[in-house]
């Protein structure tokens, strides 16, 4: 059984999308252990409590400084002792001694084909509002790995999604939750769990 912990911010379509895969059987062999917002107000922990899957929070602004905010987290997550850590919208950056502590087993969706619109800054609708200030007639999401950069680690799966004339940032953003963030994430979950991916030379393949 793979145990999971699942990392949010806000709405958390993404973590419902996990849910309802796991309660309809399309993510198999997988266990939600707890959903950790930095944000106590996120409908992603009336999610999670819907469900009756254990809700925790935990925001910078409640340490004293960064450094033992990031010790207080890493320290919680190795507690929790999850398979794999799913940053399903999580908008506080991974300390870097929980991405060694995790080495691999941090997966994240961005709502864009990286390396298009990601990196410091290409976080919520601001992604969208640059592509459509580029032009770029196709975008996507993307699943990968996380390791010491932003947006940098494996990829595990993206999918391509249609610019369509007159859309807003907030169209096109819903646009590729539907048609690729609620698919992906879940089918990435599913592979893991499964067994189906494998990591070589920082390249992910499926096996
Ligand atoms: C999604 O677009 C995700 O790709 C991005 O943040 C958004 C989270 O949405 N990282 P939700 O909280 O899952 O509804």
């Amino acid at each position: 059984m793979l145990k999971i912990v699942v990392c949010v911010s806000g709405g958390g379509t993404n973590l419902q999308a996990i849910i309802d895969a796991i309660e309809a059987g399309r993510i198999t062999n997988t266990e939600i252990l707890a959903v950790i917002s930095n944000n106590a107000g996120a409908k992603a922990l009336e999610r999670a409590k819907n469900h009756g899957i254990c809700g925790i929070c935990m925001s910078p602004k409640s340490y004293p400084d960064r450094e033992s905010f990031n010790q207080a987290f890493t320290d919680k997550m190795t507690e929790l002792a999850p398979d794999i850590v799913v940053l399903a919208g999580f908008l506080v950056r991974i300390p870097p001694q929980m991405v060694h502590a995790f080495s691999n087993r941090i997966i994240n969706i961005h709502p864009s084909l990286i390396p298009s619109f990601c990196g410091v800054g290409y976080y919520g609708l601001t992604v969208h509002e640059k592509a459509l200030e580029r032009g770029v007639k196709v975008t996507g999401a993307t699943v990968h790995f996380v390791n010491e950069g932003m947006d940098e680690g494996p990829i595990i799966a993206q999918k391509a999604v249609m610019i369509e004339q007159g859309d807003t940032p907030e169209i096109l953003q819903r646009r590729v939750m539907e048609q690729a963030e609620w698919i992906l994430l879940p089918q990435a979950i599913d592979d893991i769990a499964n067994g189906r991916l494998e990591i070589r030379d920082n390249h992910v393949y499926r096996c």
